[in-house]
């Protein structure tokens, strides 16, 4: 099959979250498979082009997005998958990948534009064209409209793959222009529109031929009112095209027995490796090495939906009995940066806070944590629970979304679980959680099992991948 896959954030070349480890992966898997896949993603500035070698596809693209005129290049590297770099300095040299500036439609619409573009440019008929979130959820309706003349696309089926729900590309009605719907503009939901608003998310649900979410419980979930964001009623009128596809891990990347990024590698038959990578990670942060307390770690973008608030709340009382230490690698939120600088200040023993992102010591929080905390309120799939699996580091997660469908609650009689899963997103759920941590982590032979439980789990993206492709022949217009 050919296989079109935009996205705004692409591993290794620029990555905010986990669409970018998925949009890293995916395309490869399914080359691997045979298929070609194309990926178009734009050329941020902060991507050091020094390391890629890039060519030049198409040069002086005119674009013109109502009354806003734009000069672009498209650069291509690689051939499996074949990366696309869309180049525009006017767009994408902010400083940083998202932001909220009154153009913020445009640098996406520009994108989407671009990549059917260089298609046709290319003679690329793509059988499936995958977009992902509400950045590039207007292709199914451009394809439906700008593009319907051309029989390049005839053959085209589209999947939108929500990898959050909670970010729609929700835009006042001026931006109306800048979408060059022109007499088209129809096909827009009439109602909001009326209201004041074009939803980019929802026109990807209104016109994708198949809607997919990153875990199976999370594409129950946006079905109700409670997970729905307001979208809600539009899944469930098309739940028979509605399905959760679980993300899989890039073990390449995220493997104890190959990481490039830690100072010791390890494995189920052999853990010496990650005592060394934990006395690394806590002198990496400043921390004294005590003996017999866990590691907590947490890797996270600071956002209401990751529930760090309640690590906060909970972890002192942990820290007041000396019964274990926290790392924190995160940065978002300006408030919940402050409260883990001031718990690093109240508890300098037990907490160390890295603000920032950093791929290395993520790989190092994985390696050398005892324990990983994600009390999601929310997580359409989440990644570091699978690599905390990987790498015997045993997840405390919430039980929602991708989490439920990840991590099997520890049940200590039979010697079964992966994990501690709790029910209700509050501090007496986390704080339940964390105790029944702390009781089996002082016995040694649970603690072990539940690690190589773990360890022994497989995630991998070969199986998810085949899952795709059963969609991709599965869609219909
Ligand atoms: P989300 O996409 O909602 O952020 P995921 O769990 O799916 O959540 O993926 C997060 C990805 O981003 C993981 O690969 C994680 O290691 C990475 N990540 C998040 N915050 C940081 C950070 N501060 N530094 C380095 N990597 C980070
Ligand atoms: C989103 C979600 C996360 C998911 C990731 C990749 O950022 O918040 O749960 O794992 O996308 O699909």
């Amino acid at each position: 099959m050919n296989i079109l896959c935009i996205a705004s954030e692409v591993a290794p070349y620029a990555k905010t979250g986990g669409l970018a480890d998925v949009m890293g992966a995916l395309p490869r898997e399914l080359s691997r498979n045979g298929h070609d896949v194309r990926v178009f993603m734009p050329l941020y500035d902060r991507i050091d082009t020094t390391r890629l070698d890039l060519s030049v596809v198409a040069e002086h693209v005119p674009l013109r997005l109502g009354a806003h005129a734009y000069d672009l290049k498209v650069f291509a590297a690689g051939d499996s998958p074949r990366m696309y770099f869309v180049h525009c300095p006017a767009l994408y040299a902010r400083g940083s990948l998202y932001t909220n500036d009154p153009d913020e439609h445009r640098r996406f619409m520009a994108l989407c534009y671009v990549a059917l573009a260089t298609c046709q440019q290319q003679a690329f008929a793509p059988h499936v064209v995958q977009c992902n979130d509400w950045q590039t959820a207007l292709v199914p309706l451009l394809l439906k409209t700008r593009f319907a003349w051309d029989r390049l696309f005839a053959r085209a089926r589209t999947l939108l793959t929500i990898h959050n729900l909670n970010y729609q590309g929700s835009f006042p009605s001026s931006v109306l222009a800048d979408l060059n719907l022109e007499h088209e503009a129809h096909h827009l939901h009439q109602e909001l529109l009326r209201a004041g608003r074009i939803n980019f998310l929802l026109h990807g649900i209104l016109y994708a031929d198949g809607v997919s979410t990153v875990s199976p419980t999370y594409a129950q979930e946006i079905q109700t009112p409670e997970h729905g964001a307001g979208l809600d009623p539009f899944l469930r009128a098309r739940r028979s095209s509605v399905v959760g596809i679980l993300n899989g891990v890039d073990y390449e990347e995220w493997s104890p027995e190959a990481d490039a990024h830690v100072p010791a590698r390890f494995s189920a038959r052999d853990l010496s490796g990650k005592a060394v990578n934990r006395t690394a990670l806590r002198a990496a942060f400043g921390l004294p090495q005590p003996q017999d307390v866990p590691l907590f770690g947490v890797v996270s973008r600071f956002v209401s939906q990751k529930g760090l608030d309640l690590v906060a709340e909970v972890m002192p009382e942990v820290f007041e009995h000396d019964a274990g230490q926290l790392v924190v690698l995160g940065s978002g939120d300006a408030r919940l940066e402050e409260t883990f600088f001031h718990l690093q200040r109240a508890y300098p023993r037990h907490v160390g806070f890295h603000r920032g992102f950093s791929n290395p010591l993520a790989h190092l929080i994985e390696a050398g944590a005892d324990a990983f905390l994600m009390p999601s309120r929310y997580e359409p799939c989440g990644l570091n629970q699978m690599y905390s699996l990987r790498y015997g580091t045993v997840p405390i997660v919430h039980r929602t979304g991708g989490l439920a469908d990840t991590v099997v609650p520890w049940d200590a009689r039979a010697g079964k679980g992966t994990g501690f899963v709790f029910e209700h997103p509050d501090a007496t759920g986390l704080g339940w959680a964390v105790g029944q941590t702390l009781r089996a982590f002082r016995d040694r032979a649970a603690w072990h099992r539940l690690m190589m439980n773990g360890m022994s789990q497989d995630f991998s993206w070969r199986r998810q991948a085949r899952i795709y492709e059963q969609l991709f022949a599965r869609l219909e217009p």
